[in-house]
């Protein structure tokens, strides 16, 4: 879908349909929805009137124009009540009302800059959720599908802004809202593609050539250097599988000194079948997204490689399969990270925190200044915060601005605790530790585990197991993967930057 920004009066735009806001509680309408409630001889106040029309949020009526205006429908969308508006009820609603029209097989619409000038929200900054909004709304992941969509694709939304000397502005917060959108796409592409197809080496390949797309250094380990680095944890999730492990380091160089300020780490399952402590059958398929963390760090850093913020940025993402064979890791094998820690397997399918295991440690060995991890990691953590937040967990300063970063991002983040007394429940009696901390607390104890891999570097873990993915539709957010975390990692780049 192309973005364009031009100055002009929207209820004299030619298109498809045209996209007015209404807020909630208000008797009639004002400004551009009352131009068009003119032109269409009051329909709009009567559906008002009538109650059909009452600005609750992410409620979108279509009105069909016959004739009485240049666009061939008016769209008019619900934000809520005024004092509550947000940039992200923007995006949500703008993103429910894109879907919304491109199933009624609208191609072009054009949009006002909503929501610019209330609650605080700048021109640029309500372009830039419009932009995210309807982008990542009316996505679709149809690469395995023979058969054509029943309807097109919106191709064309185009802001009309009645104030040119706002059109800067406008085109600014478009142009960053939509690398943001076309990262998290890729995210979302790479976690909804079957686990037969985005394999290890796949999300290899991918990463490859994303980097040389957007100038990027990359690196991908193999098996044999990963037994000199001494990965055993990695290694020992892998060895059930006839895929290869792969880790995908990229590297952004945006500050002056070698260091790295920053690194992204993310779980690449490619698929969690839970090994020999196999997973029941009733949804395991899910388990294709078990790499969501992987591709959230991939999408992040092609973000930041765009919107260059001056610091140094790598991502790194350890990638295996998780299944069950005659050479499968088993409960009670011991196994050795990179950190020389021993590790007591209790059960196959608590993978995630192996390989991250070693990824911490050689992000750590990278000298890395901060470290932020990204996994679907437990089950506890879905039961915990269902589908809406995110987990957060580690260095209080570092989770303040990740929560910071999320919230911006419209991806909401709640911190757990991680005191000491949970480590208890990892200790081992034949290793240093244990990968399952018993029934209770799951997601604490899985960080508290990662702890014991990043030395003294401040770090935060973010566990995404309810967030990767999505059960419906809900404003920008499609059925399927999410993308979630690509926009708040980018965002916490632009932020430490400052
Ligand atoms: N990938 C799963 C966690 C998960 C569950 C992600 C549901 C998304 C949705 C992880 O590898 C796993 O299997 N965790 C186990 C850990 C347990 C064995 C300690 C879990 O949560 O049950
Ligand atoms: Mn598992
Ligand atoms: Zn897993």
């Amino acid at each position: 879908m192309e973005i364009e920004i031009i100055a002009g009066d929207i209820t004299k735009t030619k298109a498809d349909a045209i996209i007015l806001d209404f807020f909630e509680g208000t008797k009639r309408p004002v400004g551009d929805l009352a131009g068009a409630d003119k032109a269409l001889g009051g329909a709009i106040s009567r559906l008002i009137g009538q109650g059909e029309i009452k600005g609750k949020l992410n409620e979108a009526t279509v009105i069909h124009s016959l004739g009485k205006l240049p666009a061939a429908r008016v769209a008019v969308v619900g934000l809520g009540k005024k004092k509550e508006l947000s940039q992200d009820k923007v995006r949500m609603a703008v993103g429910g009302a894109c879907r919304l029209l491109q199933q009624k097989g609208v191609a072009s619409a054009a949009i006002v800059a909503i929501g610019a000038g209330t609650s605080g929200i700048t021109a640029e900054g309500a372009a830039q959720a419009i932009t995210e909004g309807s982008l990542l709304g009316v996505y679709s992941f149809r690469r395995h599908m023979t058969k054509e969509a029943e309807h097109g694709q919106l191709k064309q939304l185009t802001i009309v802004e009645a104030d040119k000397a706002k059109l800067p502005a406008l085109q600014r917060g478009a142009g960053k809202g939509k690398v943001l959108a076309e990262a998290t796409k890729l995210a979302r592409d790479m976690v909804n593609e079957p686990a037969n197809y985005m394999t290890p080496s796949h999300m290899a390949e991918t990463a490859a050539k994303l980097a040389k797309d957007y100038g990027l250094e990359v690196e991908i380990l193999e098996r044999e250097q990963m037994r000199k680095l001494g990965m055993g944890a990695l290694l020992g999730v892998t060895q059930g599988s006839r895929q290869p492990p792969k880790l995908i380091v990229l590297r952004y160089r945006g500050g002056g000194s070698a260091k790295v300020d920053l690194a992204l780490v993310g779980k690449g399952i490619t698929f969690d079948a839970g090994g020999i402590s196999i997973k029941p059958p009733q949804g395991m398929e899910e388990m294709k997204s078990d790499m969501a963390g992987a591709a959230a760090v991939i999408g992040a850093i092609i973000a930041i490689a765009q919107l260059k913020p001056k610091l140094n940025v790598v991502a790194i993402a350890p990638c295996a399969e998780n299944l069950p064979s005659g050479e499968a890791l088993k409960p009670s094998d011991v196994l050795t990270a990179i950190n020389g820690k021993t590790i007591e397997i209790i059960s196959t399918d608590a993978e995630g925190r192996l390989i991250l295991a070693d990824a911490l440690g050689y992000a750590n060995k990278l000298g890395a200044k901060l470290i932020v991890d990204v996994a679907t990691l437990t089950g506890a953590m879905r039961a915990a915060l269902g589908d809406v937040y995110s987990g957060a967990f580690g260095n209080q300063e570092l989770v303040d601005k990740v929560i910071a970063a999320g919230t911006e991002a419209g991806e909401p983040i709640w911190q757990m605790p991680m005191p000491e007394e949970y480590k208890e429940q990892i200790k081992s009696d034949v290793a240093d530790i244990k990968n399952v901390g018993g029934k209770y607390a799951g997601s604490i104890t899985a960080a508290q585990f990662l702890a014991e891999f990043v030395g003294d570097t401040p770090w935060v873990h973010l566990d995404i197991a309810g967030t990767g993915l999505s059960e419906k539709d809900r404003g920008y957010i499609v059925k399927g993967a999410t993308g979630v975390a690509v926009r708040i990692l980018a965002n916490l780049a632009l932020s430490l930057a400052k």
